[in-house]
């Protein structure tokens, strides 16, 4: 038996730990600084290295690491130097990730499709190219920017706001030094996750984010405000041509460039005349991708976790599903993604039911009652026979829970309804 330290707060590693902890391996699991949801926290943030170590060591833990931050400032280096097990792309492996300049030029090198770009990191040159395109662009920070440093323009007067925004006003700081100007592509979007160990990749579940803040996709970007899986937008075929020509091409290339992928291999995939682009790379599992995935997967996540950090993935059967829908509608504060209130009181929690799971973020506990303290507080996740079942039980029951400035969409999964 092993004890499991999930490091982060979100949804995400809510639902890892859930996952985890429902292994005949797990003896604990504890959760660095975890949430208002999650059991056994430890107040120590995942920027604190040394100390996530020092309590890895002293209690035995396997580690997994939900975000990017600590990911690409190099935990799993630090840990591995020390001889703890860890899960999750090293430093440079991660720069998949953290740079997306680095990325971009990596897939034009290996050949992996994405759309077509141009790298400044002056804004007149960048100013003057975005004038002489006759397409619509998308002007991107080269660094993390918590989702917000990416800027989808209609026409060149856009293009050359964003410009100044990252280049000139430094909205993003050191992470738009250098901009990214690509071409806009107008699909549908999808997410491929993919489980790596450095030269195997087994693909997890497909789904799909809701990334704008408002029904129809409508308003600004979020970290995601609800996901399902799987997405018919992601059929068998597509399913192969994205895991041959973009996850099993990155896995050998990243292995070929001397820094083997470990860990969640995440591609934001765009697809357009049915052939796939990559948007993104992502060097962890999406969140709220990770809730519905989670509750659909029959395996033990622990005995690939563990495969991942050996080299063996290819000595396990490929993952298995619940052949059942799964959807998490993310409910917020009023005002996400910009300011909104902290410290409400939520009501109508109650317990966790078979079909149903409340994933809590933004919470924490304070004398036994559950309080706002994030943007994105619940990730109310449910599983249906049908992709409108797990549609209806995840939203019957958001009509349980209650605080005063709640607001979620009302129409995630409904894009899956084809
Ligand atoms: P990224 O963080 O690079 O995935 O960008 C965030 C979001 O911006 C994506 O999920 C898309 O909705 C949008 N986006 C990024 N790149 C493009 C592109 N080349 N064409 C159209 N939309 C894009
Ligand atoms: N849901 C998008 C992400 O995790 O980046």
């Amino acid at each position: 038996m092993i004890n499991v330290l999930v490091v982060g707060s979100g949804g995400r590693e809510h639902a890892l730990g859930w996952k985890i902890s429902s292994s005949p391996k797990v003896k604990k699991v504890y959760h660095a600084p975890g949430n208002g949801g999650t059991l056994n926290n430890v107040d120590i943030g995942p920027d604190k290295m040394d100390l996530l170590a020092k309590f890895a060591s002293e209690n035995k833990c396997l580690t997994v690491v939900g975000p990017e931050v600590p990911l690409a400032a190099g935990i799993v280096d630090v840990f591995t130097q020390k001889g703890l097990e860890i899960f999750g792309p090293t430093r440079q492996a991660a720069q998949l990730e953290s740079s997306k300049v680095w990325a971009k030029n990596f897939m034009k090198r290996n050949g992996i499709p994405t759309a077509r770009f141009e790298i400044f990191d002056d804004a007149v040159s960048a100013k003057e190219y975005a004038k002489s395109v006759d397409f619509p662009l998308v002007v991107k920070a080269d660094g993390l920017a918590a989702g917000k440093g990416v800027i989808v323009c209609n026409d060149s007067k856009d293009a050359v706001s964003a410009i100044d925004k990252i280049l000139v006003e430094k909205s993003f700081g050191d992470a738009g030094l250098r901009i990214i100007l690509e071409e806009r592509i107008d699909g549908v979007e999808a997410s491929y996750i993919a489980i790596c160990d450095g030269n195997t990749a087994y693909p997890m579940a497909t789904s799909q984010d809701h990334k704008r803040i408002y029904d129809n996709d409508m308003g600004p970007n979020t970290g995601g405000m609800g996901a399902y899986s799987p997405t018919p937008v992601i059929d068998d075929t597509l399913s192969e041509n994205i895991q041959k020509n973009v996850i099993e091409k990155t896995v050998s290339a990243m292995k070929k460039e001397g820094m083997p992928f470990k860990g969640f291999l995440y591609a934001g995939i765009m697809v357009k005349d049915g052939k796939p682009y990559v948007l993104e790379f992502n060097a962890r599992m999406g969140d709220p991708e990770c809730q519905p995935i989670m509750v659909r997967m029959e395996s033990d996540l622990v005995d690939y976790i563990q495969a991942s950090i050996n080299g063996t993935l290819s000595c396990l059967p490929k993952i298995s599903w619940k052949r059942q829908s799964a959807v998490c509608v993310v409910l917020v504060s009023k005002g996400y993604p910009d300011s909104y209130p902290k410290g409400e009181e939520i009501l109508g929690l109650g317990d966790t039911d078979a079909n149903s799971y409340v994933f809590h973020a933004g919470t924490s506990r304070v004398d036994g009652k559950v309080l706002t303290s994030g943007g994105r507080v619940l990730g109310v996740t449910a599983l249906g026979d049908t992709l409108q079942e797990a549609i209806s039980n995840a939203y019957s029951r958001v009509a349980q829970i209650s605080w005063p400035s709640k607001y979620c969409r009302t129409d995630i999964g409904k894009k899956g309804l084809w």
